[in-house]
């Protein structure tokens, strides 16, 4: 049999290279996320008439690749101001916060990405400077220490998190409002194609568009990622039109079944249905037996496995459904 080459739905830099290249520029060609892109656009629109640089800060939360960081560049493209933007882990000392915090411009959106992951210590700098723009810094140590209080420029912070719960209560607390980002319909996700496939200056038969969209598991960086690989597969095929039979063929290729599920996906599903009987297994033994990290289980695999149907969860842990039996089965018969 031919080795099938691996993939996985863990997003990697290139990814973000191509999110980058696809990034809708404006409101107008963002699809999908209508409640949210609403809302916003009132929140923009009530600020502008206020003639106020900021708005109340917000919070995305939902899955990765499902926007968050897009929508934060819409919304400061919209304001018509800077962004900056900075990874939660990558903030390890409250004077890092600090730093960014005294270099912003009036008027900035600091974005902050898996804002659950910045270090809790951080969390006394930016309570003041949510609330009244102001720093708070300890200079010094012991008896000789001195507190410093400074102005900063009036910003608004927009973080982005995959674990909503992960974040501290005061903290959640201080955003005006907050954003859960759902996934996508297959219509929305076809759209999304569609429009990547002219912006790549691709050419494509509307089944391979349907094709690619029903194994996307109802995400657009997941869309946009396979996109790109049946486009370098019928870029070697020599072919200028994209049909359904050659995405096909690149999807299984990569080892991406008809429901979107990848190898690691099915792995997940055979060690609950083998070793734990159907399960119900906890997350931690259930990492262990699939040689996965908690966390990929749960930022990664779970969410789509859940949404399709094939687990479910359940206060002892998670089990395999009827239809993850079924479709692990028929797959053992092919
Ligand atoms: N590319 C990635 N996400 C998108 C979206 N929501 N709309 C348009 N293009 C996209």
């Amino acid at each position: 049999m031919k080795k099938k080459k691996k993939v996985s739905p863990i997003f990697t830099e290139e990814d973000k290279t191509l999110d980058l290249a696809l990034r809708p520029q404006s409101f107008k060609d963002y699809i999908g996320q209508t409640n949210i892109k609403k809302n916003i656009r009132v929140i923009v629109e009530a600020a502008k008439r206020r003639k106020d640089p900021c708005i109340e800060h917000l919070l995305f939360y939902g899955n990765s690749g499902l926007g968050k960081t897009t929508l934060s560049y819409l919304v400061a493209k919209e304001m018509k101001v800077g962004i900056r933007t900075i990874a939660g882990p990558s903030i390890k000392k409250s004077g890092d916060l600090a730093a960014i915090l005294t270099n912003l411009r009036e008027g900035d959106v600091l974005f902050i990405d898996e804002i659950h992951r910045m270090n809790r210590t951080c969390e006394e700098i930016i309570y003041p400077a949510m609330e009244e723009f102001r720093l708070n810094l300890i200079i010094g140590k012991g008896p000789m220490a001195r507190t410093m209080n400074l102005k900063i420029p009036r910003f608004t912070l927009i973080g982005a998190t995959t674990r909503l719960a992960l974040l501290s209560s005061p903290l959640r607390s201080r955003f005006g409002a907050t954003f859960r980002l759902d996934s996508y319909t297959t219509k929305e996700i076809e759209q999304i194609i569609k429009r990547s496939a002219s912006l790549l200056g691709l050419r494509m038969e509307q089944d391979s568009i349907t094709t690619i969209a029903s194994r996307s598991r109802f995400n657009p960086r997941v869309a946009n990622r396979l996109l790109k690989r049946v486009r370098d597969f019928s870029e070697v095929k020599g072919s200028n039109v994209i049909k359904k039979k050659e995405a096909e063929e690149a999807l299984s290729f990569l080892d991406i079944d008809e429901a979107g599920l990848e190898s690691g996906d099915r792995k997940i599903l055979q060690v609950l249905l083998s070793r734990f009987n159907g399960g119900p297994a906890g997350l931690q033994s259930l990492a262990i037996a699939s040689s996965e990290e908690e966390e990929t289980i749960i930022e990664i695999y779970e969410p789509y496995l859940l949404q399709s149907g094939f687990i479910q969860r359940t206060p002892r842990g998670r089990v395999a459904t009827e239809k993850a039996r079924k479709y692990i089965d028929k797959r053992r018969k092919i």
